[in-house]
This record gives C-alpha cells, sequence and structure tokens, in this order.
C-alpha cells in the first residue's frame, strides 16, 4: 500500500488519533472530490491520501474527475498578490467542514492548525525544519478533460508549507488572464523522507486569475532539474548550470505510469531551491522572460534575463549564483542586431542635437579627454555593479581612458515588492511602474548622502566637481536624479537611463541646479513607462532658473526597460560634449 504500518502505528502512538488525521490536502470547494469520503471508493481515496504505485487514471487528479466542483466554484489567483489557500489533513479542520464526515474539528485556540489533536508527524513533518515545499500549478485551459500532464506550470511556491493551515502563495504580477471558462490547478506536495513513506499528493480545483494587466503567456514548462546543494546527500555546493529555469512541471513520481522524476524514494524530488523552485511567485515562468536558455547541464552557463530590470528578474536566478559564469545584460552591443536603426522618434521634442546621425563607430579623438573627470553609475534595483561594468566596459569606457569610471554597489535591503526579499536596492520600491508618491524616505535619505560622500571623495581627490557626471539605470537613474538636483556641488551632468523622479523629493528641489541632463527612455518600457520620463522632464523645465537648453529626453522606439546600442552611443556623445567644454 502507499503508506508503511509503521507509520501508522506510530502516529497512533503519540496522538491517539482516529481515522480522521493523517497527511494533508487543499481543500476548497472549487477542488474535484471535495466531498469524497472513505467511502466512495474500496480503497481510501479522501483527498488527503497520498498517491503511489497508482495507474495514471488513479493518480491523475486523485481520480476524482467525476466528482467536479460545482459551477461557478473557482479559487481565485489576484495577479501580484497572495492567494490564500487551506491546508488540512481533514476537511473538519477547514472552513469547509460543514460537509466533512466528522464536523467542525478546528482548534479554536490556534485556528492555523493542519491537523488538531496530532503531531505534526501526522501530516509528515518533524517540524518547521524539515519542510519541502508545496507548490500550486495552472493550466491555461478550460477543460479538464483536455488538460496533460506536461501543461501544468508550477507558478508559486510556498517553501513552508505545510506548516499552517492558511498557507499563502504568491501569485505572480505577470500571469495572463485565463480563458473564458477559467483555469485548470492543482496542489503539489511531496514531503520530506525524514518523516514517514515517500508520496506524491495531488489536488486539482479550477481556479481563475484576476485583476490581471498582462497578456504575455506562460512558455512550455520543462522538468525541473535538481540542481541545489544536498549535504545529506553529499552535495555540499550548488550547480546552477544544473538548474532548469523558466517555466517547469511538476513533478510526477513514484507512479505506475506517467512519472517525469525517477528520484530514489530517500532523495525525493521537492519544492524548493534543490530544484529552483524559488520560495513564493515564480517570476520567470513566461514567454520571452529569458533571452534564451542554455541546455541544462553541471557546467553549463546560466541563462540571461531578457529585460534588464524587470521586476521578475529581481528573483531571476541568474543574479545569484556566485562564482559561476557571469551573467551578461542583453544589450552587449557585438549582437547581430548591431545595424538596426531607431528612426529619431525624439526630433520633435530635441532642443539640441548632438551626433545626430550615429555611425556606430564612435570618432577616436573622443579618446583624448584632456583632464581628470569621474562617471559615477549607480546600477538598477537587484542589479550587480559587475554588469554592468562589462557591458560598459566594451561600449563605452574605453573611449574616456581619462575618466574613472565607478560603479558602487547598493547593499541588500527589504524590497517589499519582492515580498520584503533581500535585494540589491538604492532604497525602498513597493510596485513597479512605481507609485509617484510611494517614498522610503530613509532609504532615499542614507542611499543619497552615500553618493554625496561619494562625490565628495572625488573632489578631495582633486576632480574638479564639473567635471563629476552621475550615471544611473531604473533605480539607480532615480537616485542618480535625487542627488544631483539638490547637491550643492555643481556637477558636470547626469544621464538618466530609464529613471523616474518621486513626487515627495520633487519638493526637496527648489531651484534648477542647471545641470547638463541626459535622459534616455524607451517606447515600450513597461516597468518605467515613457510618461514617468517625460512628467520629471517637464518639472526639471519649469524650475525656476531653468534652462531647457540643458536638458534633453531622448525616446527609443521599440526599446524596453533596457539600454540599447544607440542609446550607449547617445550617452558617449553626451558625455564627449560635456567633456569637452
Ligand atoms: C459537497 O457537499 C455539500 C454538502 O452536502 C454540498 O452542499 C456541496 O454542493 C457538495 N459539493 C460538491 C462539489 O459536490
Ligand atoms: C507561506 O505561507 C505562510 C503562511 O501563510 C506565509 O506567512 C508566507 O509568507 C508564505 N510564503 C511565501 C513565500 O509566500
Ligand atoms: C475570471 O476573472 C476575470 C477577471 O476578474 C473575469 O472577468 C472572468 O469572468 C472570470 N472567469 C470566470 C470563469 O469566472
Ligand atoms: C543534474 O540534474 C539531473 C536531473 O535532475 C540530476 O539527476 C543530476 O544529479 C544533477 N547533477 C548535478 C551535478 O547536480
Ligand atoms: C562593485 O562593488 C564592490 C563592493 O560591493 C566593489 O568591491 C567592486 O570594486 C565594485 N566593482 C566595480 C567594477 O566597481
Amino acid at each position: 500500500m502507499y503508506t508503511s504500518t509503521t507509520l501508522f502505528a506510530f502516529i497512533g502512538a503519540l496522538a491517539g488519533i482516529g481515522s480522521v488525521s493523517g497527511h494533508s490536502a487543499f481543500f476548497h470547494p472549487s477542488m474535484w472530490g471535495f466531498n469524497v469520503t472513505d467511502k466512495d471508493y474500496p480503497y481510501d481515496n479522501r483527498p488527503v491520501a497520498p498517491l503511489r504505485d497508482y495507474t495514471f487514471q488513479q493518480w491523475w487528479f486523485h481520480n476524482h474527475l467525476d466528482h467536479p466542483p460545482n459551477p461557478g466554484d473557482f479559487f481565485e489567483l489576484p495577479a501580484g498578490k497572495p492567494a490564500t489557500a487551506e491546508i488540512a489533513c481533514n476537511k473538519g479542520a477547514t472552513s469547509f467542514f460543514a460537509s466533512s464526515e466528522g464536523g467542525d474539528i478546528r482548534e479554536p485556540n490556534n485556528p492555523n492548525n493542519v491537523c488538531p489533536n496530532s503531531e505534526s508527524i501526522a501530516y509528515h513533518t518533524h517540524g518547521i525544519d524539515d519542510l519541502e515545499g508545496c507548490a500550486l500549478a495552472i493550466a491555461y485551459k478550460d477543460d479538464v478533460n483536455q488538460v496533460q500532464p506536461e501543461d501544468f506550470t508550477i507558478f508559486s511556491v510556498n517553501q513552508t508549507c505545510v506548516w499552517t493551515r492558511f498557507t499563502d502563495f504568491s501569485v505572480p504580477a505577470a500571469m495572463p488572464p485565463c480563458p473564458a471558462g477559467g483555469c485548470i490547478c492543482s496542489f503539489f506536495w511531496i514531503h520530506s523522507p525524514k518523516a514517514g513513506g515517500e508520496e506524491n499528493y495531488m489536488n486539482g480545483f479550477r481556479c481563475n486569475v484576476t485583476g490581471s494587466t498582462s497578456t504575455v503567456p506562460l512558455a512550455k514548462p520543462q522538468v525541473a532539474r535538481r540542481c541545489g546543494s544536498d549535504p545529506e546527500n553529499g552535495k555540499l555546493q550548488d550547480v546552477p548550470g544544473n538548474c532548469t529555469y523558466g517555466a517547469k512541471q511538476p513533478f510526477y513520481w513514484l507512479q505506475a505510469e506517467r512519472n517525469n522524476v525517477f528520484e530514489g524514494e530517500h532523495s525525493p524530488p521537492v519544492y524548493n531551491d534543490r530544484y529552483n523552485f524559488l520560495d513564493g511567485a515564480q517570476t520567470d515562468i513566461f514567454e520571452g522572460f529569458y533571452d534564451s536558455i542554455p541546455e541544462p547541464a553541471p557546467n553549463a552557463p546560466l541563462p540571461v534575463a531578457k529585460q534588464v530590470n524587470s521586476p521578475s528578474t529581481e528573483t531571476s536566478p541568474t543574479a545569484s549564483p556566485s562564482g559561476s559564469s557571469s551573467p551578461q545584460p542583453t544589450f552587449l552591443p557585438s549582437k547581430a542586431c548591431k545595424p538596426k536603426k531607431f528612426p529619431s522618434s525624439s526630433a520633435g521634442l530635441q532642443r539640441r542635437s548632438f551626433e545626430e546621425e550615429s555611425t556606430g563607430v564612435l570618432p577616436r579623438s573622443w579618446t583624448a579627454g584632456r583632464h581628470k573627470a569621474t562617471v559615477i553609475f549607480l546600477h538598477g534595483l537587484g542589479q550587480v555593479n559587475a554588469t554592468w561594468q562589462m557591458a560598459f566596459s566594451k561600449a563605452l569606457t574605453p573611449y574616456f581612458p581619462n575618466v574613472q569610471w565607478i560603479f558602487p554597489q547598493a547593499s541588500e535591503k527589504r524590497v517589499s515588492m519582492n515580498q520584503g526579499m533581500l535585494r540589491p536596492s538604492w532604497f525602498d520600491i513597493w510596485q513597479l511602474p512605481p507609485h509617484p508618491e510611494e517614498y522610503d524616505e530613509r532609504g532615499i535619505t542614507e542611499s543619497v548622502s552615500a553618493i554625496e560622500d561619494l562625490i565628495l571623495s572625488q573632489i578631495h581627490l582633486g576632480v574638479d566637481p564639473r567635471r563629476i557626471f552621475l550615471m544611473g539605470f531604473s533605480q539607480g537613474a532615480a537616485l542618480a536624479l535625487m542627488v544631483s538636483l539638490t547637491t550643492l556641488n555643481e556637477l558636470g551632468g547626469v544621464i538618466s537611463l530609464s529613471g523616474w523622479l518621486p513626487n515627495a523629493y520633487r519638493r526637496h528641489i527648489t531651484a534648477s541646479p542647471s545641470i547638463p541632463i541626459l535622459w534616455c527612455h524607451g517606447t515600450d518600457d513597461k516597468e518605467i513607462p515613457l510618461p514617468y520620463g517625460r512628467n520629471a522632464m517637464q518639472f526639471i523645465d519649469s524650475l525656476p532658473g531653468a534652462d531647457a537648453s540643458k536638458t534633453e529626453l531622448k525616446i527609443y522606439r521599440g526599446l524596453q526597460h533596457t539600454i540599447n546600442d544607440r542609446e550607449l552611443e547617445d550617452i558617449a556623445a553626451f558625455l564627449h560634449l560635456q567633456l569637452q567644454s
């Protein structure tokens, strides 16, 4: 049978429980088999019963396809927000106790108890440190009979599942809407091998994505591969190249048919970092998230996320593994798309023009910078300074040999937009696009003064402040602007790449510092849309003492939240011009 008699004896000995306890299931009226009891089948096929050694028909949807949910019952998945599921070892321990066999067994003093009157071993864990995570998967089909195992994509993981009855699953913000009849979802769980017989859990249910603002479909899900450290099996190192990146299928394991993983009983596949199922929303499951995904292998290069600072890049695994082959941003100039020309869509806005017709090759004379100068570049949220240093080392810095380039690195801060995860960040961000009024006063004040200190140290080294430039991308651009619009030093210029200027900071800006500003922005930027750039430039140009001839907004048609070769040339041209004056 699917579970060992010794385990049941153990559970019984621990807690003296009856048939109400053991295992765990997702409970919601939207599920198939919501009302199945131990009387409905010749074998225990309640939703909580584990699945092992079964035929496809027996394990798929728990063999509950003949027990559909009532029409109109959906489990709602609010895009960008958590969906709260109820997980319990018995329906009587959930809000849906009314239709359970034994009535309400919830524990009044601890509503989060997954299995009242039982030890945690009854739901297969020895304690909070022995949890291996569970997951929700989605298929973008509304007819359950059309859904195949290969159609399910894991979109959310909770690595501390099944510790609390109310378990939050973060829904990726970029989830597209479901078909007219909704979507088909499923709960999956495989517990720790230390806590009893190894088994699979699957509860299918009807779901629907709400509040969606995206139309990008999910990518085709692949089988998840083992790639994280596993000290208990003698693997002390992560092997990031071996990971499956992007959309991943659930594990189908230990059945008689249609398995997709074949790990041994005592090293089960798990919904956590060991299989690159990061805790929370799975943000990289969408088509086009990665430029390309190399074939996984222990020594394979890591994939490159397409948008340098998309919200999903924050949790992208490309940024985390250290010492492995470095991820490269997508705008490296050697690309095949080099000849692509962007029409000068910004013509109407230009107040000053230089080097409009780009040649793709920078004049040699530009290397002849006469004096010492410094460019301080501030990276975007979740980014690593080395990425930008590498990118510029090919396309930009060689043309300015007398300029010192400084790439400060933001420290790791809790980022609200990323569920409080620690990310390299100059200040807190709640959402992208940022709400114009959101403002992390403390973080911004600290980062502004850190950059001011950096400027001062350059001045102390003898650099003329008028030859010090601030440049930044996205969040780094916002910081570069805030510093340069309020600093008492007369700086050489500021370059904002896909940036914005928080409204709350604008109150500190009383007059135009008359600093040359180059603002570069793509028309297709979804993280920091172009109107943020226009609005900030209008504000700057309306300040007392503003000199519109010193500010320039460059717009790049078709460009998303990243930079391209044309932009690099414009940056070079701007720096060159300012350094000559
Ligand atoms: C489950 O049982 C309850 C109580 O009999 C009933 O109201 C409900 O419609 C049933 N749900 C399903 C999906 O069969
Ligand atoms: C997992 O669920 C718990 C309990 O609801 C919740 O506190 C936690 O934030 C969830 N974790 C994630 C990553 O969503
Ligand atoms: C799913 O949610 C969307 C957005 O709220 C709604 O328009 C649609 O009618 C829902 N679909 C179903 C089948 O309930
Ligand atoms: C790579 O992944 C495969 C498939 O999950 C696994 O069998 C293998 O052990 C992994 N190799 C390493 C070095 O982690
Ligand atoms: C990146 O930042 C680190 C400090 O966190 C620093 O040691 C390193 O020199 C910086 N890299 C570059 C290229 O400036």
